[in-house]
């Protein structure tokens, strides 16, 4: 079929063969595809929607497109973790480490922050001498060493996803179930993990907003997992407010190692994380329940052992934390700082957070498009969160900015602002874990 009968077909609302499927993520590679053909047909997808089969064969035609990685010789059970996205989210800083000293082996590859969203990559580069491009073989060495490593995804890895996925970026493209969880999926179990948890952000900050939609797209990872031969549990998580309570690639480095430590007034993160590793160590059938899991990884960060694989692990990747910490003890000094008071008392109701994760990227700690450069420092410190009390004038917020950068501009003060609503009756806090549905079974056994 010419690209322009599935352009056709696919406005019709035909279903692609799958042969098609397979002939077009070729020809993307090979750069035989033109843009604007392509374009055309993403957005018909976006408006007829991708069947499940067809899911199944862009995932398969993604995966083939590039290398398949194979840790089969290193110690098991190898696991892997994938986050939707979200605004604040320093889960995978805290969660390798916690999962290594849980007896799991978890070599990691992540990306950096887009649009609202913060990456991973971005945060552990704001360590001083953090080395996210270790080769195959220095990535084994440190893993050999201390059971976790994360690197920048490699150009090899998914390239047609890399392709499709910059396009859908700059067509408004991007939001259409099928093409999300090819592009997620294909990455995951191209990375050659035994099992893998998905933590499916939902919420004002995430890529899903509702409940169902979560549950849809975790329905359908479930199902490609199975399809695809890999034991997949998904947890949903709330991402109605950012998480914890730093957004911004440094702060957030320092707001993970705090939370392992014991020393975080936020009890979601650590229980978000011992829930998707309770998840993993059940998924890779080393517990009855989850729950029995998340017990033996609160066990595992009680007694320290998690702490000490993070201070292990960034180390074995070159990373100095000492100089982190006395980079920020020197930038307090010289920060950029704005804090955001309250414009009446009452309880925050609501945190419009994808808003919020704008004003952190306009600050610096995020980019708009791939050359935008990073202030390790920008960032958001939030005072207050869903239902805590406030006084008209006291902060909501301090928003900052690193000592080379311009001042913080009253603008971004008065966005955040609007992104806080403040009420005058009491709000129930939201729960951070919304559902789990563990391995392949496809049955939310929190929610409905
Ligand atoms: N994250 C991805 O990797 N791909 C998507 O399509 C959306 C979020």
């Amino acid at each position: 079929m010419e690209l322009l009968s599935l352009i056709r077909a696919k406005r019709r609302g035909a279903e692609l063969p799958a042969a098609e499927i397979h002939r077009l993520v070729t020809g993307i590679v090979e750069h035989s595809v033109a843009d604007y053909q392509l374009s055309a047909l993403l957005m018909a997808i976006c408006y007829e929607g991708l069947s499940y089969n067809e899911t199944l064969e862009l995932t398969r035609a993604f995966i083939d497109s590039g290398v398949t990685l194979d840790w089969s010789h290193l110690p098991g059970p190898i696991v892997d973790k994938h986050s939707t996205g979200g605004v604040g989210d320093k889960v995978s800083l805290m969660l390798m480490p916690w999962l290594a000293a849980a007896g799991l082996t978890v070599p990691k590859m992540s990306g950096r922050s887009l649009g609202h969203t913060g990456g991973t990559i971005d945060k552990l580069e704001s360590i001083p001498g953090f080395d996210v491009n270790l080769s195959g073989r220095q990535m084994e060495d440190v893993i050999k060493q201390v059971g976790c490593c994360i690197v920048a995804q490699g150009a090899n890895l998914v390239p047609a996803d890399k392709i499709v996925y910059t396009l859908r970026d700059a067509t408004d493209t991007v939001d259409e179930m099928g093409l999300i969880a090819a592009s997620v999926m294909s990455k995951k179990l191209a990375a050659g993990a035994d099992c893998i948890v998905l933590d499916v952000k939902c919420g004002s900050g995430a890529f899903f907003t509702s409940l169902a939609r979560a549950r849809k797209f975790a329905d359908i990872a479930l199902r490609l997992g199975r399809d695809l031969g890999k034991p997949i549990g998904c947890v949903i998580s709330n991402m109605e407010q950012p998480l914890g309570r730093t957004v911004g690639n440094a702060m957030e480095v320092l707001e993970a190692r705090a939370a392992l430590a014991g020393e975080s007034p936020q009890p979601d993160l650590s229980a978000l994380c011992a829930t998707l590793g309770g998840v993993l160590l059940v998924t890779c059938n080393r517990g009855a329940s989850y729950q029995e899991g998340q017990a033996r990884m609160e066990r595992a960060r009680e007694s320290g052992a998690a702490l000490e694989r993070f201070d292990a692990w960034i180390a074995a990747q070159g990373g100095d934390y000492a100089r982190l910490e006395a980079a920020r003890t020197k930038a307090e000094k010289e920060l950029r700082l704005a804090t955001v008071p309250a414009l009446k008392d009452g309880v925050i109701s609501d945190m419009d957070t994808r808003r919020i994760g704008e004003v952190a990227r306009r600050l610096g700690a995020g980019r708009l498009t791939t050359a935008d450069r990073i202030d390790p420092w920008a960032g958001i410190l939030c005072r207050a969160k869903i239902g805590d009390s406030v006084v008209q004038g006291e902060p909501l917020a301090v928003l900052v900015r690193g000592p080379a950068a311009p001042p913080v501009p009253g603008e971004l003060v008065r966005e955040y602002q609007q992104a806080v609503a403040v009420s005058s009756y009491a709000v129930e806090l939201p729960g951070i874990v919304l559902d789990v549905m563990p391995a392949n079974r496809g049955l939310s056994i929190i929610g409905g």
